[in-house]
């Protein structure tokens, strides 16, 4: 799997629902899982890798396996607070980091597991970021919409910049 990267069009898709977890949806996840650590990320979501389903997969340890959480049509029922201003990435813009405003502190999730067993995870931890961020892309957001304009206006220069130099170092 190959992530794909901002401006693609995919990334303003909104994700399906999973409607039967079957051998093609784990095969999915196990892949994702994969390209996630290849990548050194700590979340990805199924959009990223040009599949429109509601599948995300996050490692806040990014490495071992141990706190890999796979998640099939997350959803947000309920979220609290501001978390403070902090710098998100994401595989999808890579190279760039950004202040995003507004996410919340705490959220509650509701998901399924591979088996089908409805999950909730409670945090108002950084994972909760995570969970934030992966389920905006689920439906066609990417941080730096969230970002202040002026941040995005500034966005559009830096990611240029970015850009070039990638381009000039093939
Ligand atoms: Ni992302």
């Amino acid at each position: 799997m190959e992530v794909k990267i901002y401006p693609d069009n995919i990334l303003r898709e909104k994700a399906e629902n999973v409607k039967e977890i079957d051998d093609n949806i784990i095969k999915i996840l196990n892949e994702m899982k994969e390209t996630m650590y290849r990548y050194k990320g700590i979340g990805l979501a199924a959009e990223q890798v040009g599949i429109l389903k509601k599948l995300v997969v996050i490692d806040t340890k990014m490495g071992n396996g141990s706190e890999l959480i796979e998640l099939i049509n997350p959803e947000i029922i309920a979220s609290e607070g501001i978390y403070d201003e902090h710098d998100e990435g994401c595989l999808s813009i890579p190279g760039y980091y950004g202040v995003v405003k507004n996410r919340k502190k705490y959220v509650k999730v509701k998901y399924l597991d591979k088996n089908g067993n409805e999950q909730i995870i409670e945090t108002d931890e950084f994972l909760s970021v995570v969970l934030q961020h992966e389920i905006d892309h689920l439906n066609g957001i990417v941080f730096i919409d969230r970002m202040s304009r002026i941040r995005r206006t500034l966005f559009k220069k830096q990611w240029k910049k970015i850009k070039a130099k990638e381009a000039a170092k093939q």
